[in-house]
């Protein structure tokens, strides 16, 4: 679920896996670790908390310990405490073989039983543990580690990024793929294993991606690809474009304010190329091969998790209200296991920043098995979600580091009016309307800029309701989904509870929960059910709740109905998201900066969710 990187070659590794460590912190985790092999004996640290606190403890050994062969590992506890003891890596019982592992070892209670009563004592709680001492136990058997790897494999259920080293063969990395990324930086006379290129960017940029069901055996000079029953597999080399600057804070105090500032830019990004204003029209590359099905498509599912959840929401407003195609939205972890009825001449979009999202990846899988048509609109090149779609989009929003989702959003929301557009279009929209649409997407970066200038007034929002105890974001159409994705993010980062609702539905239950004391946010465009929308702020006025509106910059009423206001230009209803979430994601960076909280890795948080 975590991170994962390792060297082989003919340098100090110490340096390269303790910074490939702190590029992969972003992903949130609990623990960190690292396993060097020196003359044949291994050196382990390992330590509950920051990388810096890893750094810490190996003290003098950071700049005087060398060794050529090494990984090391961020741990998201799912089996066991996050400690010193649970942390990553795990030896075998013999101490011979070490090794990382990202994922779940789902049957690992069954092979612990069986390896308990052949006298083997466990130190930690994990299911890792397990799996390493089932490694070694093969590898006692045939002394060789990528058959050793291989064989324990095939008695594990689960999923797994998994590295392992041995130190009486100090000459080879093997790694394995099932549900959970790994991919290898080749270099020269030199190679690398990362769960995420980041990790080894400044190193290399030709990357082999590891695919479900294969085993790689990684020497200084070579990789041999091969599958779980050891045929071997030819892999292409991949190059990774990936700038450094793209994953540094560049000034700014957090990475999620600098990807929420990055917004002109990256909804712009979105749109290159593809926008074709005069034409009225958009080109999209993936989606060329499959444009009969989309057209002859009855029905468009879009399944997600989380923010991209909420993205999923306003585009089934986008492609209903302007394309007129029926669509529904699920959850991917309900989507999946509901056994849906899917059809196929159904058209299923996977909305994914990482691309490798667990419950979205195994909805893709299961849709793809029952005959539909499956695209993903990714942000991750080359993740597994893009890379198993008949096609698809990417979002090109660049790395996005902080845990909570903040550009990676909007590009989703930029992708999903592109697809409207263009599914109107071949469907009949003329193309005056065609143009009047694209005319209007192409101005949002620069009203995202406008509302970029109200930070300032958003901070001192922020100061004056970070003591609260509860938020409600109330919204309507398609800003109801900007009202959970509002939710989330304050939730995510602040640790303040806060809840979405449609407004018209607070009266429903949650107007219960008003008094002078709750802050509700209104996302209150001038549209046709503006009138609507203000009578719900009455309602908790008369409750004396506390206002905070985002209205358009020319709605003069507004001023005296809440208490806060804060300004978005104007657009149409179902570009309106892609602007009102803006001051949303600002306001709780903002209030969980004053309450001293991690923003960039929330506690309890993962980037990338590749457990079930
Ligand atoms: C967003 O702020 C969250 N960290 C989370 O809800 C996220 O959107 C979700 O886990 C889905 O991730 P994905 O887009 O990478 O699939
Ligand atoms: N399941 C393993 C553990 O709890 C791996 C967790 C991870 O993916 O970081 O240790």
């Amino acid at each position: 679920m975590c991170g994962i990187v390792g060297y082989i070659g003919t340098r100090n590794c110490v340096p390269v896996i303790l910074e490939g460590l702190r590029r992969l912190e972003y992903r949130g985790y609990d623990s960190a670790g690292i396993a060097l092999v020196r003359d044949k004996e291994f050196f382990i640290q390992k330590k509950a908390g920051k990388v810096s606190n890893l750094a810490a403890a190996l003290g003098e050994a950071e700049g005087t310990v060398f060794a050529t062969l090494g990984m090391g590992h961020t741990r998201w506890a799912t089996h066991g405490e996050p400690s010193d003891i649970n942390a990553h890596p795990h030896w075998d019982q013999k101490k011979r073989i070490a090794l990382v592992h990202n994922g779940i070892v789902e049957n690992y209670q069954a092979i612990k039983t069986k390896l308990l009563r052949d006298g083997h004592t466990f130190l930690g709680a994990t299911d890792t543990e397990v799996l390493a001492h089932l490694v070694g136990v093969m590898y006692d058997e045939c002394r060789d580690l990528p058959t050793a790897v291989r064989l324990a494999l095939s008695e594990v259920d689960g999923t797994y990024g998994l590295v392992v080293i041995a130190k009486d063969d100090p000459g080879r990395i093997v790694a394995a793929r099932k549900g959970s990324p790994l991919l290898i930086g080749v270099g020269d006379g030199e190679n690398f294993i990362a769960s995420d290129a980041s990790a080894i960017v400044e190193h290399t940029r030709k990357v082999v991606y590891l695919d479900d069901g294969e085993v790689a055996d990684i020497t200084t000079s070579g990789v041999r690809t091969m599958t779980i029953d050891d045929v071997t597999v030819e892999k292409p080399i991949h190059q990774v474009t990936l700038e450094l600057s793209q994953i540094e804070r560049g000034g700014y105090d957090h990475f999620m304010l600098k990807e929420i500032h990055e917004q002109p830019e990256t909804i712009l990004n979105a749109m290159r190329g593809r926008l074709l204003v005069e034409e009225g029209d958009v080109k999209l590359g993936g989606l060329q091969n499959i444009i009969g099905r989309l057209l002859s498509a009855r029905r468009l599912i879009l399944t997600a998790c989380g923010t991209s959840w909420h993205a999923a929401l306003v585009g089934e407003y986008m492609f209903e209200q302007i394309a007129r195609i029926p669509t529904e939205v699920e959850y991917a972890s309900e989507f999946r296991y509901r056994d849906p009825i899917v059809n196929i001449d159904d058209v299923v979009f996977l909305i994914s920043q990482s691309g490798e999202t667990a419950d979205t990846l195994s909805a893709l899988r299961d849709a793809k098995t029952k005959g539909a048509t499956v695209l993903g609109i990714v942000n991750v090149v080359g993740s597994s979600i893009a890379r198993e779609s008949d096609g698809g989009v990417y979002a090109h929003a660049g790395p996005e580091i902080g845990v909570a989702s903040t550009k990676a959003f909007t590009s989703q929301l930029t992708v999903l009016a592109l697809i409207t557009i263009l599914l109107a279009r071949v469907r009949g929209m003329s193309r005056e309307r065609g143009q009047v649409l694209a005319r209007e997407l192409a101005t949002l970066p620069d009203k995202v800029q406008t509302i970029l200038k109200e930070t300032e007034k958003i901070r001192k929002i922020a100061e004056e309701f970070k003591d609260a105890k509860n938020f409600l974001y109330l919204g309507r159409g398609a800003n109801f989904p900007v009202a959970l994705e509002g939710a989330l993010k304050l939730k995510e980062i602040s640790y303040i509870h806060a809840e979405g609702y449609p407004a018209a539905e607070m009266k429903h239950g949650p107007i219960a929960l008003i008094d002078e004391n709750m802050p509700v946010v209104f996302i209150v465009p001038k549209d046709g059910i503006y009138d609507k929308v203000v009578s719900n702020i009455q309602e908790v006025r008369a409750r004396r709740g506390r206002i905070i509106a985002v209205a358009n910059e020319d709605d003069t009423d507004i001023d005296e109905l809440a208490e806060f206001v804060i300004r978005v230009p104007r657009t149409y209803g179902f570009f309106g998201p892609i602007l009102n979430i803006i001051p949303l994601q600002l306001l709780a960076y903002y209030i969980a900066v004053a309450r001293g909280t991690n923003v960039d890795q929330p506690r309890n948080l993962a980037k990338s969710v590749t457990v079930e």
